[in-house]
């Protein structure tokens, strides 16, 4: 169904993220009949241009990417022929007069609206406050007023809390879409499908079938331009209290009792409060920060971290986090979650891999090797899927196993349409439906289990430990795994191990 009428404010309307990712996802959409023909976009931004210019600017700008936007199609003269711009400054009281405007002329419309902040950090929590003082978060006669806020969400637990409060005086908890993309990944929305859709995987999930996961998120690309922003932040930061926590909740997560936003949301945000903080001290063993030094990724050369743009040449920052969790639940006491993450790695590849427990061996006691556990990973990125590895007779005559394998490939069953992973998130914002964003507890939560770490790496009690661009990370990343007597997984498809 068509998502109600409403007027879709970007903030940062000429910016990367807008040009990459928002443009393209509304293109899709409105490919697909979702936006409602009275649907506008207006772009806000320091730039003083004409609408005119900011149109042709995007047409421009859209052209040279590699998405799905036809310029010359229907599809884009319907979505440009309802693109607006509006030029000010973010933090002039003037702008937000502008925009309130704007929504009053939009005569007929609903008065819905959507503002989305497309911008620096630095500007969430003053633009909201603005929009709150010019009164365009008081949501009038059925009409709704929705703030999507993008990452990073804070830069650590006091400085999200602060912006969780600011954010919640002029707004309700209900009007604010927290993005986090992982949560646009169709794989990641099947979790739910795979285990609670089913009846053979949820009587296995626990402590009693489960030996350990691992959740893996390696990535190929370097951090390119965005040194400025990545040095101050690294990869546990980045990374992990926000999407490698969504994995991990989606793994972890109890049944909710429907698909109601916040039944969903307090499951996962009880999987993230109950993962054991550990003291700083105790992060040195439990946490494996690397950097990567220069390399070869794909074939091409990658130089030394500390040689990117805009990075410091004694930068301690961590390009590679591996981290070795507990969750404190009745379901999960004593299973440990590895977690890692990194770029300039040999793959690209984000993936969760559940360890079984061994079959009792007695049956094959006199096999020269002993029994393999079986394996399940849902592949999350790229070659969507599912795969099973289990244990199968080697056809003769003398009793032999041998390690298989059962794969299921997202290609195989559907056709999927051209995705940026955007669209669902900005439809369900569309529509009221918060199910995939962030709370402010899930967001708190995710900090206070990494702020141990951020703790010892301030306190200058752990070593980053360097590792090759192209290669699967720094050694004592897999020092820890072989400690617990265990090995980072995965598994290569269509061929035999
Ligand atoms: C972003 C991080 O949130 O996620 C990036 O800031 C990272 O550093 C990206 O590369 C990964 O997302 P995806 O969808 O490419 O796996």
């Amino acid at each position: 169904a068509p998502a109600p009428a409403s007027t879709f404010f970007i903030f940062g309307a000429s910016g990367d993220l807008t040009q990459r990712l928002l443009l393209p996802s509304l293109y899709n959409l409105a490919n697909e009949g979702v936006l409602s023909d009275d649907f506008a976009i207006i772009g806000v931004d320091r730039v003083e241009q004409s609408e005119e210019a900011y149109r042709a600017y995007l047409t421009e700008a859209t052209k040279g990417l590699p998405g799905s936007c036809d310029v010359g199609g229907t599809t884009w003269s319907w979505l440009i022929s309802r693109i607006g711009y509006i030029a000010g400054d973010f933090e002039d009281p003037a702008t937000y007069g502008r925009i309130r405007e704007r929504l009053e002329q939009r005569a007929g419309q609903t008065g819905n609206a959507v503002f989305y902040l497309a911008v620096a950090p630095r500007f969430f929590a003053a633009i909201s406050e603005q929009l709150g003082a010019a009164d365009l978060l008081k949501e009038a006669e059925g009409a709704f007023r929705h703030i999507v806020v993008e990452k990073p969400f804070g830069t650590d637990l006091p400085s999200a809390r602060a912006l969780n409060k600011r954010l919640l005086t002029v707004a309700d908890e209900r009007q604010i879409y927290r993005i986090d993309h992982f949560l646009g990944k169709e794989t990641v929305q099947n979790m739910m499908a795979l285990r609670f859709g089913n009846g053979i995987f949820e009587p296995i999930w626990s402590k009693e079938y489960i030996d350990h996961i691992q959740i893996t998120a390696a990535e190929t690309v370097t951090v390119e331009k965005r040194g400025r922003f990545y040095d101050a932040t690294g990869a546990l930061r980045d990374m992990v209290p926000n999407h490698m926590f969504q994995l991990l909740a989606m793994t972890a997560m109890e049944p909710p009792n429907s698909f109601d936003a916040d039944a969903v949301r307090t499951e996962k945000t009880k999987v993230i409060e109950a993962i054991r903080h550990m003291k700083p001290s105790d992060a040195i063993g439990a946490a494996v920060r690397g950097q990567y030094r220069a390399g070869i990724v794909n074939g091409q050369a990658v130089k030394d971290y500390r040689a990117e743009q805009d990075v410091a040449p004694d930068s301690r920052t961590e390009t590679y986090v591996a981290l070795k969790c507990f969750v404190d639940s009745w379901r999960w006491n004593g299973v440990p979650f590895y977690v890692r993450t990194g770029k300039a790695l040999s793959a690209r590849r984000t993936e969760i891999v559940i360890q079984f427990k061994r079959a009792p061996g007695v049956l094959f006691r006199h096999l020269p090797t002993a029994l393999k556990p079986n394996v399940m990973v849902i592949h999350v990125q790229p070659d969507e899927g599912v795969s099973l590895r289990f244990a199968a007779k080697v056809p003769g005559r003398k009793v032999r196993l041998s390690e298989v394998q059962m794969d299921f490939k997202y290609t195989d069953y559907f056709k999927a349409a051209p995705s940026t992973g955007y669209e669902t998130l900005i439809y369900d914002c569309l529509c009221g439906d918060p199910t995939l964003f962030q709370r402010a507890d899930t967001i708190e939560a995710g900090w206070e289990a990494v702020e141990p770490i951020i703790d010892a790496v301030a306190g200058g009690e752990d070593e980053v430990q360097f590792y090759s661009a192209g290669s699967s990370g720094p050694a004592m990343s897999d020092v820890m795994l072989a400690q617990d007597g265990f090995q980072w997984l995965s598994l290569e498809r269509n061929r035999a191990p």
